[in-house]
């Protein structure tokens, strides 16, 4: 017992690290759905894996907590070894996975007692620990309601709290506000903003670009996969898709001469419906503008990344 913990203790002052993937694989018959994949995640920053449906990002996660087993690579949680010490690290971590799983016939108090007790936080002060993060979730007016008379946000907020009742330095969330109305999903961002802003380490996987754009400090974007390109939101915009980015519309022939065109000056555009999108927009001499007909510009995003970077969409 003892050694265990000076072994913890000693590890988590020499790794700088609160998460290192390194070249983790894990098939499912034939399907690799993490092929590779590694990923150094820094303590107390908020690191969104951005990728989408499919990518293998629930997959990751459920390795990172013990519940899947990787067939190769390496994988350190907290100066731990997955799976191998996952014990220890659960201990340490909260999780929200993707896939609710409240006990609907509890009330929010009770569902996060239970997680109390089970992870292990002292009789002594287990009821404040439960107020506490029922405070910090907003729900201490809904304490008594059972768990399934609460809305979409309302329960995602209450998965949430569950997760911090050990108050770990380590919180995993598998897209937290899928499935939400944008406007609530704004309730979750200002939750997790809050844990980054209380230091504790966050990784949070997601599909949609606003999300990553507005909550992480990092982002590893995820493709087949793999980590293909890691950085600031900002940085990774600037790097691939530039400043700006030209929506055109017209005609089929219209499109096509645009694309054209974009493709000898060396401007990268992808075609997505009606319109065609020309990334570096900011770059382009005004005389050619003007022959493209109606246009739109707009911000570059890290969609614009994804599509360059893969040549496929993150969202829809
Ligand atoms: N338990 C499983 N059995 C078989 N295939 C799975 C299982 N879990 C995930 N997969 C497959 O692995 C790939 C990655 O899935 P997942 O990790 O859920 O991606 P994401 O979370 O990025 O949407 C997908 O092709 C998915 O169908
Ligand atoms: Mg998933």
């Amino acid at each position: 017992m003892t050694s265990s913990l000076e072994h913890l203790t000693a590890n988590d002052q020499s790794d700088g690290h609160a998460i290192a993937l390194s070249n983790v694989v894990k098939t499912f018959g034939e399907t690799r759905a993490v092929n590779g994949l590694t990923l150094d995640v820094p303590r107390g920053i908020c690191m969104g894996l951005l990728g989408p449906n499919g990518a293998g990002k629930s997959t990751t996660m459920r390795m990172l907590t013990g519940q899947a087993l990787p067939d190769s690579g390496d994988i350190r949680v907290l100066g731990l070894s997955v799976p191998k010490q996952s014990k220890q690290a659960r201990a340490r971590m909260g999780v929200v996975p993707q896939r609710e799983n409240l006990d609907e016939e509890l009330t929010c108090r009770q569902n996060v007692s239970i997680w109390a007790t089970l992870l292990r936080v002292h009789r002594r002060d287990r009821e404040q620990a439960v107020d506490r993060v029922l405070a910090a979730a907003q729900l201490t007016d809904r304490a008594d309601a059972k768990a399934s008379t609460l809305s979409g946000g309302m329960r995602r907020r209450l998965l949430i709290a569950r997760s911090l009742v050990h108050q770990p330095s380590l919180v995993l969330l598998d897209e937290p506000t899928v499935g939400l109305d944008p406007q609530i999903r704004g309730d979750i961002w200002t939750l997790i903003d809050g844990l980054r802003s209380s230091g504790v380490t966050v990784l949070m996987s997601t599909h949609y670009i606003e999300e990553a754009e507005r909550l992480c400090d990092d982002v590893a974007v995820v493709s087949h996969g793999r980590v293909i390109a890691q950085g600031a939101p900002s940085a990774l915009v600037a790097q691939y898709a530039g400043v700006e980015a030209l929506e055109c519309f017209g005609s089929p022939d219209r499109l096509t001469m645009i694309e054209r065109r974009c493709d000898e000056l060396g401007f990268p555009s992808r075609r997505t419906g009606p319109t065609v999108s020309v990334l570096r927009a900011e770059a382009i001499p005004l005389h050619v503008i003007e022959q493209f007909g109606e246009a739109l510009r707009r911000p570059a995003n890290l969609e614009d990344v994804f599509v360059r970077l893969t040549g496929e969409r993150l969202e829809g």
